[in-house]
């Protein structure tokens, strides 16, 4: 039965952090996978998190099934968190609980797909790996819109420019901070543009939002998504407590639907619940129940939050510092001028191999590094690496 299938090739990111895991060099320094890792290397489990899992043990009354929806608690306190406490934002959504961002993502586009089977997806250029196969595993068609740096945030007009193919019903999905590679945020007013250009065109935006609170802080983080709320009529949300709140294997995200109005949104509960059902049936417990904790009572996880997005921050000034210290080019220093975990610098496959080689420092083959798995040691190593690949890269590109 199965022998018609083809053998696919090993995902390029899982298979650069297998070679890691093998490389004997005791130097070797992960920046490919996109976790959080603190000052010893690891990802750990948040203290607020250990805290709710213990109560959690104690008191959970019961292993029963919960909704279809998931846990009602996780996805009042998650609309919140996205659209903060604004009684008229809250009463135009639905949130559900959902398999991590990914999970959200898909369902969204099966929403699409049912709602308008003809709608095309604008991603970004570069865009997240799993963002196309996701929307295509919906059969959506996937097209591109540059995401370009100008002066340390995005290249506004180019975004404008391409999205000017776009049709009307068709989704643009946006990453709502922390780009996921290149590290570059539309700036307030870059929001404002894609919000006048949806109006205009008749454009729905899916705002992927998987790393609240890493950039410039969590409401601060949400701005750009909570404009479009106020300007356009519908707009859906991806969102993720991967990040945020550690709990990457607990596979814990919402997916929101605002709609113009409450009975604008009376298809939408049925509807999701309905494609659900047929795949996994609901999500699981355990993370959104520590997840609902944490919301029900947020300072010390926003402060523990902070915590990481600060270290990130200062390890990411930390390198543009080392960067410009050896005399590199603005289009290196630049990551200064970058929001969350990644950069994408700009080398070529042969430089990032080169640094693999040589160096044992895994980059992804496009350039991305997850400036979270630095650790201070490894600043100024990692920085004259840089310096002697870029310099050769540049070499080939003038040659
Ligand atoms: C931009 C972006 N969206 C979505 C996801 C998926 O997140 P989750 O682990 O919650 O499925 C990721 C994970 O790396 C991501 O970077």
């Amino acid at each position: 039965m199965f022998s018609n299938l083809p053998i696919l090739p090993a995902d390029p990111l899982w298979g650069l952090s297998a070679a890691f895991r093998h490389d004997p060099r005791p130097s070797r320094i992960d920046l490919v996978v996109g976790v959080y890792r603190d000052a010893t290397g690891i990802t750990p489990v948040l203290d607020v998190v250990k805290a709710a899992e213990r109560r959690l043990a104690m008191e959970a009354p019961s292993k029963a099934y919960r909704s279809l929806a998931g846990n009602v608690d996780f996805n009042d306190g998650m609309a919140k968190l996205l659209l903060g406490a604004d009684p008229a934002r809250l009463a135009r959504q639905f949130t559900m609980q959902t398999i991590g961002a990914s999970g959200a993502l898909r369902l969204l586009a099966d929403l699409v797909a049912r709602a308008n089977p003809e709608a095309t997806v604008w991603s970004t250029d570069p865009a997240y790996v799993n963002h196309r196969p996701l929307m295509e595993a919906a059969r959506l068609r996937v097209n591109h819109y540059r995401w370009r740096e100008r002066g340390g945030v995005v290249d506004v007009e180019a975004v404008l420019d391409d999205l000017a193919a776009a049709r009307r019903g068709d989704i643009v999905l946006l990453h709502g901070c922390c780009h996921n590679p290149t590290g570059i945020d539309l700036p307030l007013e870059g929001w404002t543009a894609v919000a006048e250009l949806c109006a205009n065109r008749g454009l729905v935006p899916l705002v992927d939002i998987a790393y609240q609170g890493f950039g410039d802080g969590l409401d601060e983080d949400a701005a750009g998504l909570r404009l479009l709320v106020d300007r356009l009529e519908t707009v859906l949300v991806s969102a993720s407590c991967s990040k945020n709140m550690g709990l990457y294997c607990e596979r814990t995200g919402t997916a929101t639907v605002i709609a113009a109005d409450a009975p604008a949104l009376r298809a939408i509960p049925g509807t999701l619940e309905r494609i659900t059902r047929s795949n996994y049936s609901m999500p699981a417990e355990h993370g959104a129940a520590i997840a609902a904790a944490l919301l029900a009572d947020p300072e010390p996880w926003r402060c523990e939050l902070e915590g990481m997005r600060r270290r990130v921050v200062g390890l990411r000034n930390a390198l543009a510092d080392a960067l410009e210290r050896l005399g590199l080019p603005e289009e290196m220093c630049g990551l200064r001028h970058h929001k969350g975990m990644f950069s994408l610098l700009p080398l070529g496959p042969d430089a990032m191999t080169r640094l693999r080689e040589e160096f044992a420092i895994y980059g992804t083959q496009t350039g991305r590094i997850n400036i979270a798995g630095l650790h201070p040691d490894q600043i100024e190593p990692v920085a004259h690496a840089l310096a002697r690949v870029s310099s050769a890269d540049r070499r080939s590109v003038a040659a």
